[in-house]
């Protein structure tokens, strides 16, 4: 296992448990945006091709992450919600259309469907809270039920969900599943294919340890088509770089929903700290993170007065736990938690804690011993 201080060298005393919101860079991810901004000083753009073949590189990564058949149906977006927004406003929506979504979606997966309003599209928002949600989404699905839009795992309960069982019951139902995997994409294993997902999306600066800005949409192969294209330029196109082709067509890869100059800053980062998690590998990265996830919830378990606010079953967990302490105010709790250099969120009613996979022992004792003694033990 991946040392901390090799690539995760964070100052003494910190205590980061924040990788659902945004993660620290390993020490890969730095050098190679050092590398890059050296380059740029020193010989600024000239060996461009050279960086293109970086960019490729994190394609193959990402398809490889996602188990996309081809890395030609990822493409490299700003974020989630950039993503989310090519679904929402390419798909051809007919008045009394109607989506599934859940009640605990992070805003960007409730917002965007929400803003199909004026072309009379209606969300339906089904509560997470019974002992079968998977059935009651399904169940939500009616004909008139064209989409279903969900978290892999829910942003403030950290609630995962039995993927491969939504998409086998959308696609029975004639259901296009999208999925919001950025909670999932980096801390546990996601496949697109078992899970038979039309769309998903995935922004790198959480669980892939990348930077802001740069994040991955996967668009199944046959469903390119259906998407209208809201934005155009140089880069979507099949010939992109033939500046003198006066005709054109959008790129048949999912290059197309890429309208211009790359994000080669991010891609730098990102494509160093996707080298890492490939090279620790995804079942590994799961059960570390699985293991600090028990210890946490363990120890947090031990404590008068704790309330958990995330899943117990095992098939629920993810790497994110939730929880509320009685006779504490979770703003005060959070702040007295910042002063002891706990970074965490506060987030569903709750403080919200996030390890990764290299979340060292002492990070995770340290907090655990400054709850009992916030509790009063
Ligand atoms: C479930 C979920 N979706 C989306 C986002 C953010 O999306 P974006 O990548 O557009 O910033 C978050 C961030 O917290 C999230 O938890």
């Amino acid at each position: 296992m991946i040392q901390n201080n090799d690539e995760f060298p964070q100052i003494v005393g910190l205590r980061y448990l924040n990788h659902a919101a945004v993660a620290p860079w390993p020490r890969r991810a730095a050098r190679a945006v050092s590398a890059f901004a050296e380059q740029n000083v020193g010989i600024g753009a000239r060996d461009y091709p050279q960086w293109l073949t970086v960019e490729r590189s994190l394609r193959q990564r990402l398809a490889r992450l996602l188990n996309a058949p081809t890395s030609a149906d990822v493409a490299l977006v700003k974020n989630t919600s950039e993503a989310l927004s090519f679904v929402a406003f390419g798909l051809d929506w007919k008045s009394g259309d109607r989506i599934v979504i859940s009640d605990e979606e992070f805003p960007s997966n409730r917002v965007v469907w929400e803003a199909l309003r004026p072309q009379g599209v209606e969300v339906i928002q089904v509560s997470l809270k019974g002992s079968d949600p998977e059935a009651d989404l399904l169940a939500a699905c009616g004909p008139r039920v064209r989409l279903m839009s969900i978290s892999a795992v829910q942003y403030a309960s950290g609630m995962r969900l039995d993927l491969q069982r939504l998409g086998e019951g959308c696609e029975q139902r004639g259901v296009l599943l999208c999925i919001d995997a950025i909670q999932q994409l980096g801390a546990l294993p996601f496949d697109v294919q078992s899970n038979r997902c039309a769309f998903a999306m995935a922004d790198g600066h959480k669980w892939m340890l990348g930077p802001e800005g740069l994040g991955v949409f996967y668009c199944r192969g046959d469903l390119r088509d259906r998407l209208t294209l809201h934005e155009y330029g140089w880069h979507m196109l099949e010939h992109a770089g033939d500046y003198d082709r006066t005709d054109w067509e959008p790129a048949r890869s999912a290059r197309r929903f890429e309208c211009g100059s790359p994000n080669l800053l991010g891609t730098m980062a990102l494509e160093a700290s996707l080298s890492l998690l490939e090279e620790v590998g995804m079942e590994q990265v799961a059960s570390a993170l699985a293991e600090r996830i028990d210890w946490l919830r363990q120890g947090l378990e031990g404590l008068n007065g704790i309330e958990m606010l995330s899943p117990a079953e095992r098939e629920r967990r993810s790497g994110i736990l939730t929880f509320r302490l009685a006779g504490w105010d979770n703003a005060a709790l959070f702040e007295r938690l910042k002063a002891e250099q706990v970074v965490c969120a506060l987030r569903g009613g709750g403080i919200r804690f996030s390890p990764h996979f290299y979340t060292e022992e002492r990070v995770i004792d340290e907090t655990l011993a400054q709850l009992r003694a916030i509790a009063g033990h």
